[in-house]
This record gives structure tokens, sequence and C-alpha cells, in this order.
């Protein structure tokens, strides 16, 4: 069953405020400065669209994409250009600037692959910031236990998480392309920047 907090975005926004209070502007303004004006955004695995609020006075051209129908049918409501895709299977639109954030884990062990394709269609970078020191992983078993109760977001529940060893390997076919990377003011998140 999908978990509570993908039943509808303000759930997710709420839940999201919390789990990241005190740095939960930095979390999407780290990634926003990345972003040039006038640029085209595709934010992948969009959730509850959030990156938009931080990117929306640059004059970008932003695309989202989930495969949460309800996720999808609020920010459309909100007027923002959305698609309900599966970026596991379906084709991805080209954009500047292709954004994952908090979402690359969902796709251990195809996380290389899934890396390739969005930088298949990033014209300019494909930026990622992951979580590499998660609730999930945590060493007390009931914050972890809870941690991935509430990651199901639809197609089973994703118990893999990366560390910064584990998200290092990970990026180490692409080193060569990195133009930027840094751990985020939370000293929880990774930040990365690959170039097509
Ligand atoms: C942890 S949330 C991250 C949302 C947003 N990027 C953020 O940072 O708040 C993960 C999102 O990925 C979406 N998602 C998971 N697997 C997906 C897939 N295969 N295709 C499209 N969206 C997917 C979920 O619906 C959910 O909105």
């Amino acid at each position: 069953m999908r978990s509570p907090i993908y039943w509808h975005p303000t759930i997710y926004t709420l839940f999201m405020r919390a789990l990241c209070f005190g740095y939960y502007n930095e979390r999407y303004q780290e990634v926003a400065d990345l972003i040039p004006s006038n640029s085209s955004v595709l934010d992948v695995c969009c959730g509850d669209c959030k990156l938009f609020d931080y990117i929306k006075f640059k004059k970008v051209t932003y695309v989202g994409v989930d495969f949460n129908k309800v996720f999808v049918d609020v920010a459309k409501k909100r007027g923002l250009h959305v698609q309900q895709a599966n970026v596991l299977i379906d084709n991805l639109p080209q954009a500047d600037y292709i954004v994952m954030i908090s979402s690359l884990y969902q796709f251990i062990p195809h996380h290389q692959q899934m890396i390739e394709k969005l930088l298949s269609v990033s014209k300019k970078a494909v930026i990622i910031r992951e979580c590499v020191k998660s609730h999930s992983t945590s060493p007390n078993p009931l914050v972890s236990t809870v941690g991935k109760l509430l990651n199901n977001p639809g197609d089973g529940m994703k118990t893999k998480r990366f560390n910064k060893l584990t998200l290092k390997k990970a990026l180490k076919p692409f080193k060569d392309k990195i133009s930027h990377q840094t751990f985020a003011k939370n000293d929880i998140d990774y930040i990365v920047m690959i170039k097509p």
C-alpha cells in the first residue's frame, strides 16, 4: 500500500517540513542556486513540485514528472506543467537542467542506468541531491522501521539507501563529467552536478 505521505501533496509537504526542520528551505534553495535564469528544467520525481517555488522567479520553463496521479493532478490545478510518467520505463522530455531531489535511492540497483537516462535528455547538466544519512538506515531499529514504512511511493517499499561511500561508488562512472559536488549545508545530503 502507498505510504500515507504519498496520499496527497499537502501531507507530503507537511511531512517534509517536519522531517527537514531547520533546513527545509535550503533543501530546495541550494539546488535552485545551481540553475541559471531562463533555463528549461525537468524535475524528475517532482513530488509536490516544491522546487518550482524556488526557481519561478528565474523565468525558467519548468516541467515535472512523477508517477503519482494525485500529485500530478494537484500540480496541474496549480497551473504547473507536470506529466504523469514512470521514469523507469517512459521517455523523458529534454531540458537544459534535469533535477532529481531525494529520489535516486528509489532506483537502486538500477541507479546508474537512471543517471544515464537523465544525462541522455540533459542539454546542460543533471543535478542530483541525495540523502546519504537517511532515517531508514538509522541504527535505532524503531526509527529505521518507521523510515522504511513511510517509503512506499506506490510500487513497493524502498528499503535501500545510499551512504557517502555507496553514492561515491555509484558516481564513479561519471567522475570525469562531474562539474560540481559538495555536501549540502545540512551535512546529510550530497549535491552533484554532472555534465552530459
Ligand atoms: C521522496 S519523493 C521526492 C519528491 C521531491 N523530489 C522532493 O524532493 O520533495 C519521491 C517521489 O518520486 C516519485 N516516484 C517514485 N518512483 C517513481 C517512478 N518510477 N516514476 C516516477 N515517479 C516516481 C514518487 O511518486 C514521489 O513523488
